[in-house]
């Protein structure tokens, strides 16, 4: 662990120094708070030792680097307000503590933030940059808007969910690997390799917050405990749970979908998921994501000491409390 948190250390620093202007204070004083709250900073870590994979300083990958994560806090921002989530990273989401129309704009501020940063790098690397970075972010919105679209649907596919993830969370890993490879004059195909490792880490990551959305342990998570039950999200958990019910337990499951009473829905759920077994074969499903990854790091061809820090990341993102 000593390794990572040098790493979180030196980007916290840089991301504090990201200057915004003081005036309209309601556009920029909500992106100082929010970019303040810290995060685990996991998708610019995997911009600098994507580079370092390479031989590439992580100096020369910061901007970048930056910019995935900025990019990253403004589809927080955005997400907060969908999912109305009260709660981020301990504190108050910037729709809660400011409204919606500010979170909107603060949050469109920090998306351009993403692009001034990224053309910071060296302009030979700039064009395969700027055409990775656009098509994360569409992809993105894409996720974003079928994780939507599923919360009325009742006949979500597992194969669907994963396509959805995969949009909404994990392209953005594989961005941020890939970026740092860009920087680091990879191959094609180690570009490629690098950019399927961080897509399955990012599947079973967003497989393990689905998780933790329900079984996380409130002081240590920083979010809502239960928001995807309460919003009727299509979770793995969710949809493994409707797989492996018996008839009576489906009909409870039904009922608690309209149950009005958050918190006897979030409790109720919670027991029968895992009494049905959900919740085990959800983390089994995570540990084979998980396991897709590591074939896809072992292809890469450099030096398997150079790869020892992805491993340590990735081993820690599937432990994770929060
Ligand atoms: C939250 O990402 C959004 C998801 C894709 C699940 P993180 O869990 O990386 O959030 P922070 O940046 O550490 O707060
Ligand atoms: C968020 O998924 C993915 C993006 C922000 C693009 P979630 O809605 O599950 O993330 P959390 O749980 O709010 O962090
Ligand atoms: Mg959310
Ligand atoms: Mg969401
Ligand atoms: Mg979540």
């Amino acid at each position: 662990m000593q390794d990572l948190a040098l790493y979180s250390a030196y980007l916290e620093k840089e991301i504090k120094a990201i200057d915004f202007p003081q005036s309209p204070a309601n556009l920029y004083e909500p992106l100082r708070y929010f970019l303040s709250l810290g995060g685990k900073r996991m998708r610019p870590i995997l911009t600098l030792l994507g580079a370092e994979l390479f031989g590439e300083p992580k100096e020369n990958a910061l901007s970048a680097a930056l910019s995935v994560e900025v990019f990253h806090n403004f589809t927080l921002i955005h997400d907060d307000i969908m999912d109305e989530a009260p709660l981020r990273r301990n504190k108050e989401t910037v729709h809660t503590k400011w409204n919606q129309n500010i979170a909107i704009l603060s949050g469109d501020v920090l998306f351009v933030k993403g692009y001034q940063l990224l053309v910071k790098q060296r302009p030979e690397h700039l064009q395969p940059l700027i055409e990775l970075f656009n098509k994360t972010a569409i992809e993105v919105c894409e996720g974003q808007q079928m994780d939507m679209d599923f919360e009325t649907r009742k006949d979500v596919s597992i194969d669907e969910y994963i396509e959805m993830i995969r949009l909404k969370t994990s392209v953005l890993l594989g961005c941020a690997l890939e970026m740092g490879a860009v920087i680091g004059n990879a191959t094609e195909s180690d570009r490629k390799h690098i950019y399927n490792f961080g897509q399955n880490i990012g599947i079973a990551f967003q497989i393990q917050d689905d998780i933790l959305d329900l079984f996380a342990d409130p002081d240590k998570f920083g979010k809502q405990v239960g928001g995807d039950v309460i919003s009727n999200k299509k979770t793995l958990l969710n949809l493994q749970a409707f797989l492996l019910a018996s008839e009576e337990q489906k009909q409870i499951l039904e009922k608690l979908s309209v149950e009005r009473n958050s918190e006897l829905k979030i409790e109720e759920t919670k027991s029968l998921y895992e009494k049905i077994g959900a919740r085990a074969s959800c983390e089994k499903e995570m540990e084979n994501y998980h396991a897709k990854a590591m074939t896809s790091l072992e292809a890469i061809t450099v030096n398997d000491n150079a790869k020892e820090t992805l491993i340590e990341l990735a081993n820690f993102l599937m432990n994770r409390e929060l």
